[in-house]
């Protein structure tokens, strides 16, 4: 089969694997239709190179048509249209029955002292091939799949495998107050789609990014917004909206490679130099982060505040501001999203026909796998209108 795999820093290639094979009785193979691309996935494409293998395969965000199934796979059947979760779950153990899917103690990845295991996403979750491919191993089938009715394009489902449930996940830990307003820092699919969930749930929403086309999405649909590059100082302006205080609550939808940190840019970029070996031990220990979008929440939110952090970050001893954070009696909330935590909350707006989400419309690319390469480019640097892009594998689409 096709598939996007990994061969280096900024180097995605579209290659002939073989095709993936049932391994254990609960495993079941998907025929990918749609397949999402993450801003995760520009870590690995970027900065988390030293946890990758050469010739990895990558995504985490696909949906399907179940093509085969083992023996012990529930009621699952081969023809079912399926969405497949980015964190591999059981649905069983201690964490999976706490809503904690993204710890389940059935994948953890015990070696690297990681939680569940993750499609498509490095050593460090547990390297099990990704979901940019024409077919996909699914382990703990009688769980994962997310089953999806016929009717709807793939568009209007896709995205509850990581965007939807992520970003719902970040407005709930923001836990914004009645008639209170949200801070979301950083415009890309994530934070726009939590803006999108915020403002259908009623509440102030001010968007801030440095990209006209990623701010007009967002306009559009009810936010008020900050463009990063034409203000001196995000939290002065947040306050001048809000009383004086701050916004109630942020998500920080930003992560590592946020824009505004040159230091800890010069040394994403040494780490990136140096061998492989030397530097994933290293990168677990230090500070790998970019941490400008983390520092604005602090200092945008009002005291007494939410921060919920969304974004990913990645090493050990960035800098926190510990004195303001307590000082404000700041509560923080972050980590991966349980995807299936939330899909029966979110499940309704789908399959509403009024689709008030706007998820048919939501990607901005469907692209062939055999594009990735020039999609991976497009979408790291925010060229062409690049907001969401969607690989649809076996299929032959305008790109
Ligand atoms: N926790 C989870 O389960 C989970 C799931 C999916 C994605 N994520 C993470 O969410 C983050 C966003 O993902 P995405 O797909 O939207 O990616 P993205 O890279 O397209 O979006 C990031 C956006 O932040 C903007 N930005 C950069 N620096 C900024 C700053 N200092 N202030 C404000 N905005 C800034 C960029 O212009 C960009 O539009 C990534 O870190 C991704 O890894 C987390
Ligand atoms: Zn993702
Ligand atoms: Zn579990």
């Amino acid at each position: 089969m096709k598939a996007v795999t990994w061969h280096g820093r900024r180097d995605v290639r579209v290659e002939e694997v073989p095709d993936p094979v049932l391994q254990q009785p609960n495993d079941a193979i998907v025929r990918i239709t749609s397949s999402g691309l993450c801003g995760s996935d520009l870590h690995l494409y970027e900065t988390l190179g030293p946890f990758m293998g050469e010739g990895d395969i990558l995504g985490h965000e696909p949906m399907g048509i179940v093509e085969e199934v083992g023996t012990e796979v529930g009621d699952l059947k081969v023809g079912d249209r399926v969405v497949l979760p980015f964190q591999i779950c059981c649905g069983h153990c201690w964490m999976c029955t706490q809503g904690l899917h993204t710890q389940c103690e059935t994948t953890q990845v015990r070696d690297q002292g990681m939680g569940a295991a993750l499609f498509g996403f490095s050593k460090l979750y547990g390297e099990v091939p990704g979901a940019q491919a024409e077919f996909l191993r699914v382990p703990q089938a009688q769980f994962m799949p997310i089953k999806v009715p016929e009717g709807p394009v793939d568009e209007r489902f896709l995205f509850l495998s990581d965007v939807l449930p992520t970003a719902w996940q970040s407005v709930m830990y923001a836990d914004v107050p009645e008639g209170g307003s949200l801070l979301v820092l950083g415009l890309g699919p994530i934070g726009d789609m939590a803006s999108r969930i915020a403002l259908h749930q009623g509440k102030r929403v001010i968007g801030v990014d440095r990209v006209p086309e990623r701010l007009e999405r967002a306009r559009a649909r009810g936010a008020e917004v900050i463009n990063l590059d034409e203000v001196d100082d995000v939290g002065e302006e947040v306050r001048s909206r809000t009383n004086g205080r701050g916004a109630d609550a942020v998500v920080d939808a930003v992560g590592m490679e946020a824009h505004g940190s040159p230091v800890a840019e010069v040394g994403q970029r040494i780490f990136n130099a140096l061998p492989k070996r030397i530097v994933a031990p290293l990168m677990n220990k230090v500070g790998i982060d970019r941490m400008s979008a983390i520092y604005t929440a602090i200092d945008a939110v009002r005291r007494g505040g939410t921060v919920s952090l969304i974004g990913v970050y990645g090493g050990q001893s960035d800098p926190m501001p510990m004195l303001t954070m307590f000082d404000k009696q700041l509560q923080f909330r972050m980590g991966q999203a349980n995807i299936k935590r939330w899909v029966d909350d979110i499940m309704p707006l789908l399959v509403d026909d009024s689709d008030p989400l706007g998820t048919e419309e939501f990607a901005t690319h469907q692209v062939r796998l055999e594009d990735a390469p020039e999609a991976y480019e497009k979408f790291q640097k925010k060229t062409d209108g690049t907001v969401k892009v969607v690989f649809k594998p076996g299929q032959s689409v305008a790109s």
